[in-house]
């Protein structure tokens, strides 16, 4: 059967991850979580305190990362490997969430994690989620979707989600991350956050998992059938 990209971009928490997961079960298909690349990157250059004004000693440490996802076989989860150690819980936390959008706006971050992006769907059959997977990195994606909430309900589902890994934030807090990131995502010169032309707008503010999921499913399969 044909295979197909499926480019899954939108605004932070608005279940493009939970969404594109469970379409990649549903199709066998790889599941890549582009925001955890920018995440763990953002560990590695706090870690080595990387000066983010100097790009030689970003494209430095840009070379020494090697990052990878495994499947963790108890849990079912694709986790991701910064260098060989399991960073999945770390890059989740909330002072990775407030320094991951300086960091996603330096081109050179950009250009090597759009590389990267680009080899691991080349032979396709991937559910890639992002920012700019419609517009950058598949621009040539057989199915985009495109996802937006409203920003309450995005910031109660960003905070049961850090709630379940024992980290409590109150929603002030998230609902100021959220806005700050959305605008750093939106207005950087290098590939920003934007819905592609030929995406398909997805409001999840008031629909199910199951419905997301569907609205997804019925795109891939009128691409696959050509309904
Ligand atoms: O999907 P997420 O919230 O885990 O992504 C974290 C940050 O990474 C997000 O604020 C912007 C950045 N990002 C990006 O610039 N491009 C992508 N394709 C994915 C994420």
């Amino acid at each position: 059967m044909k295979k197909i990209v499926v480019a899954i971009d939108g605004y932070s928490s608005c279940g493009k991850s939970t969404t594109a997961k469970i379409v990649a079960k549903e199709l066998h298909y790889a599941y890549i979580d582009t925001g955890a690349m920018y995440r763990a990157v953002t560990l590695y250059f706090l870690d080595h305190y990387i000066d983010l004004t100097n790009p030689k000693k970003i494209n430095q440490a840009l070379s020494e990362i090697h990052i990878t996802f495994e499947r963790n076989a108890k849990t079912q989860r694709n986790e991701v490997f910064l260098n060989g150690l399991n960073v999945e819980d770390e890059i989740r936390k909330m002072y990775i969430s407030n320094k991951v959008s300086e960091v996603s706006v330096i081109p050179e971050v950009r250009h090597c994690l759009v590389k990267q992006q680009q080899k691991m769907g080349k032979k396709r059959g991937v559910v890639m989620d992002g920012r700019d997977i419609g517009t950058t990195v598949f621009p040539d994606a057989e199915v985009k979707v495109f996802m937006t909430a409203d920003v309450y309900t995005r910031a109660k589902r960003r905070q049961e989600e850090l709630l379940e890994k024992g980290e409590m934030v109150p929603i002030d807090e998230i609902i100021q991350n959220l806005q700050k990131r959305d605008h750093i995502d939106s207005t950087r010169k290098e590939s920003p956050l934007m819905q592609a032309p030929d995406a398909r707008l997805l409001d999840t503010t008031f629909i199910t998992i199951d419905e997301q999921v569907d609205f997804v499913l019925e795109q891939v399969a009128a691409q696959i059938f050509q309904r």
